[in-house]
């Protein structure tokens, strides 16, 4: 696909080739974001971060990244503080922000609401999530995660197993990695939840159209057995109608040092797209996970910001230039440490 200018809105507008460029330019950008050197290639430019729900990471991420090429942020966080609230469309919203703004991010709790934004956006727009529906760029932050993890195991993408578990009906995370998933070859999918928040049938029937072998359980311990990674996610309390409903299924999916040392391979890689839901009815990560130096949890957020970079360095056509705007650090660095 040609990036400039492209709005970021659903795993579906991409092929594989544009996956593994995405890869490729995150891997460049890693000098910056371990603040080796410093880039002010999009010094002038704008971010508007328009997070109309929830969220630490996405938003700070998108946000930071931007920063790390140099440009500015300009934030709306929560309906309260927007005009959404007096009444105006999201349409009319876009028109304005994008006036405003070179590139906007933003989430909202309806599904498509990012793509209806975006058809009224003169500026890209790249989607932090819709509702249930997706979440493209912790997908791309999750593969490129699996990758690196494989990876330095002598690994590919291809013939990975992963076992997805949790809410997998109202995870977004899930349902974008499932369709990026359906991109490579060999892939094994194990699907465990409770029924009632099983993966959406259209999604496992992409996964299985494209050669992915999925199995479906409802129970955890047998079926972490033999898989690479273990990708937790959290019931997604905002979705149901009440937290009375949302507990009933609160804690189910405990993973911990026990369950794992128990069940899972040696060297399974755990990961989750966070937040995990870490009270003590739910727990479903546990901390007693924290030095197992499988968890992965925080080596994708750190993920997360190159992706983010790469895609704003994409979108906004500057790859080739981010170095030749760059100077070394000068000030203390604890990363180099
Ligand atoms: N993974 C994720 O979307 O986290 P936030 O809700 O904190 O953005």
């Amino acid at each position: 696909m040609n990036f400039t200018g492209a709005h970021i809105l659903s795993i579906g507008q991409f092929q594989r080739q544009d996956v593994e460029q995405i890869f490729s330019v995150a891997d460049r950008m890693e000098p910056y974001a371990l603040r080796k050197r410093v880039t002010r290639v999009l010094e002038g430019a704008i971010l508007g971060n328009m997070f109309f729900e929830a969220s630490t990471r996405t938003r700070v991420s998108f946000g930071s990244a931007f920063n790390l090429l140099g440009g500015e942020v300009r934030e709306t966080a929560g309906f309260e503080s927007s005009a959404l609230v007096k009444g105006e469309s999201l349409q009319d919203t876009a028109r304005v922000l994008s006036g405003f703004s070179d590139v906007i991010c933003m989430r909202h709790p309806q599904e498509g609401s990012v793509a209806d934004f975006a058809s009224a956006s003169r500026v890209p727009v790249m989607n932090g999530g819709d509702g249930s529906n997706e979440h493209p760029t912790q997908a791309l932050l999750d593969l490129y995660t699996i990758g690196r993890e494989l990876g330095a195991k002598g690994r590919t993408i291809d013939g990975l197993r992963i076992a997805m578990i949790g809410d997998l009906r109202h995870g977004r995370t899930v349902h974008s990695l499932s369709k990026l998933l359906s991109l490579y070859n060999n892939i094994q999918v194990m699907l465990i939840s409770p029924k009632e928040l099983a993966l959406p049938e259209n999604i496992i029937e992409q996964m299985r159209s494209a050669g992915a072998t999925v199995t479906i359980s409802d129970e955890l311990n047998n079926s972490i057995a033999n898989v690479d990674i273990a990708y937790s996610t959290r019931i997604q309390e905002e979705r149901f109608t009440s937290k009375a409903e949302a507990d009933v299924y609160r804690g189910k999916f405990r993973l911990n040092q026990a369950i794992y040392t128990q069940h899972c391979e040696p060297n399974t890689v755990i990961m989750h797209p966070l937040p995990r839901d870490s009270r003590s009815d739910a727990n479903e990560l546990d901390c007693d996970l924290d030095d197992n130096p499988n968890l992965a949890i925080f080596r994708q957020t750190d993920n997360g910001l190159l992706i983010r970079m790469a895609l704003f360095a994409l979108v906004l056509d500057v790859v080739d230039k981010v170095d030749e705007f760059s100077h070394e650090v000068q000030w203390y660095n604890s990363r180099q440490q």
